[in-house]
């Protein structure tokens, strides 16, 4: 894609021409946090709640926001109109900028800020196509989760070995109890009731889970926040996984055993089906 366009430190310019300093902190300490943020036909799905967590998480690392979240909002406005995507997504990234190599914070480094939109497929039918196979890994990551790290490679690692060895996507397990995805937050139908585990420390609060919550609230579905053992998972009638990109997608399989019936479960299709007319109501209004 040669025409493809990033707003990169407040100008749009072609991706060919953009430049990084090879001592920004984000290259060689991860020193920054991302989002991902879903494009419907050419319109941004959630992007307040996106930017909301931005904020929060460049507020946790101590990386001051270089524009408003609202100016960011109508930049990313633009740089869509540029890019002409009408289903794809936003990938933004904001770094603590070039500062000469240090592990103690530099005072006065200037934020790096970029982002691109590119394009994705349509979305699945609900309840249409192959579940999801999930590989079980230990989970190796920090303690700090609910933040949009950059620092991603025990996730690269987890999702790499899970492709590999023919599955979709790793989840992690610690002492017994199912965290989340490599990349999206996972859930459980156990005795009719939706189960999750709580965000925080080992568990990114998902805005597409977020949104779950409301579409689950509206169909009467009660959500369970709380510890889910790996043998509940194993039984549960139903399991699914959300992400911005996945939206709701049905799991077949956990590691070589079956989940539930073998098909995507009724709970996961009402969810799926009121996540699309949120998209619908949302990108119309
Ligand atoms: N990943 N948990 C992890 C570890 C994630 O990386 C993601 C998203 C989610 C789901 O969050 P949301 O619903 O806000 O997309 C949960 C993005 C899509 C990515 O890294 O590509």
């Amino acid at each position: 894609m040669s025409d493809e366009k990033i707003w990169i430190n407040g100008e749009i310019i072609p991706m060919a021409d953009a430049r990084i300093g090879v001592e920004d902190r984000g290259f060689q300490f991860a020193d920054g946090v991302y989002e991902v943020i879903r494009i419907y036909n050419g319109k941004t799905f959630t992007l307040a709640e996106h930017l909301a967590r931005l904020a929060r998480s460049a507020e946790a690392i101590r990386i001051g926001l270089p524009i408003s979240t609202e100016a960011l909002a109508s930049e990313i406005r633009k740089l869509i109109a540029a890019s002409a995507v009408r289903e794809g997504m936003i990938y933004l990234q904001l770094t603590r900028g070039v500062a000469e190599r240090n592990h103690l914070i530099p005072a006065d480094a200037k934020p790096t800020l970029l982002f691109y939109a590119r394009p994705l497929p349509p979305q699945p039918i609900p309840g249409h196509g192959e579940g999801v196979k999930l590989l079980a890994l230990p989970d190796e990551r920090w303690k700090r989760c609910w933040i949009k790290s950059i620092a991603l490679l025990p996730n690269v690692l987890a999702k790499s070995q899970a492709i590999a060895e023919g599955y979709d996507e790793a989840v992690f397990v610690e002492h017994g109890v199912v965290t989340e995805c490599a990349a999206s937050n996972i859930f459980a139908v156990v005795g009719g009731k939706v189960v999750t585990h709580p965000v925080g420390s080992k568990v990114l609060p998902g805005i597409t889970r977020a949104v779950l919550f409301e579409c689950a609230n509206a169909l009467g579905i009660t959500v369970d926040e709380r510890p889910l053992r790996e043998e509940e998972a194993l039984r549960a009638s139903e399991l699914f996984i959300t992400s911005t990109t996945r939206e709701v997608s049905w799991v077949a399989r956990w590691n070589d055993r079956y989940i539930g019936q073998g098909r995507c479960g009724p709970v996961t299709l009402a969810l799926h089906r009121a996540l699309q007319d949120r998209v619908r109501r949302e990108i119309s209004g």
